[in-house]
């Protein structure tokens, strides 16, 4: 192999693609590949991409054809550029993509990455290899540690995998076929990234998996660990500031997650608890596996056990069969609970899903109406809370350099993204922030020590680095 070669790799969808990218990126640096955000340059590009709603997956194919451009282009200068379709779709179409797009050189499914230099190898020896298979060997393998630079290269704040997969079979969803059956990481492995993360200055860690809450590990001490567990022990890992988990499903939120809400303050009081509808005929058509009591339960049981708790969730609206009635519950829901923020959706039929062979399809311009109402209560809802933290003082993780010269910018515990006069020297450090006002979507703030308050101590970057 000739010289450094550049990759480039773009993620669509969900924190988990994210956070395989970084692992692809990981993977291939080893065999020379260094990353790059320019796209023009790259030797090597790879879509990692999405199969959740019809136009997540429809992106994909516009910018493949983007791609050809630019690989007829760089073909004339005598540049070979591989282009690689990993994630979802690529799990869910398969040999479909080599079909429609003639340029793909590559294609691998979630469950196959680790064999990504191999097919590599033979996409350079001409072959068009497509890997979707569910391969029985331990589907973590291929999550190689980063170096402390690509760790610091990436922030303070960073995903990790703890689990993959899910059960649930909700009758919308693609999640089930494309990322397999649901399995949980071993706890050993998880420290072991975690305290890399955190000796390279990592403050903020979170927990990433489809059904992140349903988190069974295999423990060193040779019992299963649940999440709550799991989380007990994160937090002793020094400089590990912050804890937080996404995205769980109501049905496994059980006693000893709730405790730990209450007893580690480790953990962030933002949850992201997606309940998708709030009629009961409809959840029960989902297969959802809970009522909308259920939920309005365990909200109930949490912010009892953490009053300071604030939740998000995601909905869609339009799933078939959903009547104006139906919708109305919804909204009723929402108003319920009170939320800091949604994604919301419409339906989206998904080939190969149950919901989509159901009769009653809801009309495109009632989905339309639905999620427009939808969104502005939710927007409603955000603004509100936004508004009611102008006046408090909260602990913001300082990430990078803010919009404006001398501004720096980090996160709440709520994870709005706050801005504040500051010396870059905070970045990467936590400290109190009195809210002075709120703008549509950021925080700004002032240091609390400028207004009297003692900044918290933290641990030093410094002395991590031994
Ligand atoms: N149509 C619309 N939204 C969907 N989601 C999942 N599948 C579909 C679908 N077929 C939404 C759900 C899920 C989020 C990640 O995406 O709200 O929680
Ligand atoms: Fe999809 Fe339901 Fe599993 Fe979430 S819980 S990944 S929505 S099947």
């Amino acid at each position: 192999m000739t010289g450094p070669r550049k990759l480039y790799i773009k993620s669509y969808g969900c924190q988990m693609n994210v956070y395989d990218s970084l692992r692809m990126a990981d993977m291939l640096a080893p065999d020379g590949f260094a990353e790059t955000k320019d796209v023009a340059e790259a030797d090597l590009v790879v879509l990692n991409t999405c199969h959740i709603r019809e136009k997540a997956a429809e992106k994909v194919y516009s910018e493949i054809g983007r791609l050809r451009v630019l690989k007829d282009e760089a073909a004339k200068d005598g540049r070979k550029v591989t282009i690689a379709v990993a994630g979802c779709v690529a799990q869910a179409e398969g040999a479909e993509i080599m079909r429609r797009a003639p340029v793909v050189d590559l294609v691998v499914g979630p469950q196959s990455y680790h064999r990504l230099p191999a097919l590599l190898d033979q996409a350079d020896r001409g072959e068009r290899p497509v890997e979707t298979e569910f391969p029985a060997e331990d589907k973590f393998n291929f999550l190689k540690n980063p170096t402390r630079d690509a760790i610091r290269a990436r922030g303070v704040s960073a995903f990790l995998t703890i689990q993959e997969g899910c059960d649930k079979f909700c009758t919308f969803c693609v999640v089930p076929y494309t990322r397999g059956a649901e399995v949980s990481r071993p706890v050993e492995k998880i420290l072991a990234e975690a305290e890399r993360l955190a000796a390279a200055g990592v403050r903020e860690i979170t927990a990433i998996g489809q059904n992140v809450n349903a988190y069974h590990g295999d423990g060193p001490d040779g019992t299963t660990w649940t999440l709550a567990r799991l989380f007990e022990r994160l937090a002793q890992i020094p400089g590990i500031d912050r804890l937080r988990y996404t995205t769980s499903h109501p049905r496994d939120v059980d006693d000893s997650l709730v405790a730990v809400h209450r007893d580690l303050p480790e953990l962030m009081p933002q949850l992201h608890l997606p309940v998708q509808s709030g009629s009961d005929r409809i959840l029960d058509a989902m297969n959802r596996k809970h009522t909308r009591d259920d939920y309005l339960r365990v909200i109930e049981r949490l912010r009892k056990a953490q009053p300071a708790l604030a939740f998000t969730s995601d909905f869609i609206v339009g799933f078939p069969g959903e009547t104006d009635r139906d919708f109305t519950d919804t909204l009723k829901l929402i108003e319920e609970v009170g939320f800091c923020g949604a994604f919301s959706f419409k339906y989206s039929p998904r080939p190969g899903t149950p919901a989509a062979d159901m009769d009653d399809q809801v009309p495109e311009h009632v989905m339309t109406e639905r999620l427009h109402e939808l969104q502005l209560l939710i927007d409603r809802q955000m603004a509100a809370f936004n508004k009611a933290c102008v006046g408090k003082t909260l602990d913001v993780l300082f990430e990078k350099t803010g919009r404006h010269p001398g501004q720096i910018a980090g996160k709440s515990p709520y994870l709005q993204p706050v801005q504040v006069m500051a010396p870059a020297s905070l970045i990467g450090t936590i400290a109190s922030v009195r809210i002075d006002d709120t703008g549509s979507y950021s925080l700004f703030g002032t240091l609390a020590d400028e207004v009297g308050n003692r900044v918290p101590e933290r641990p030093n970057l410094a002395a991590l680095e031994a």
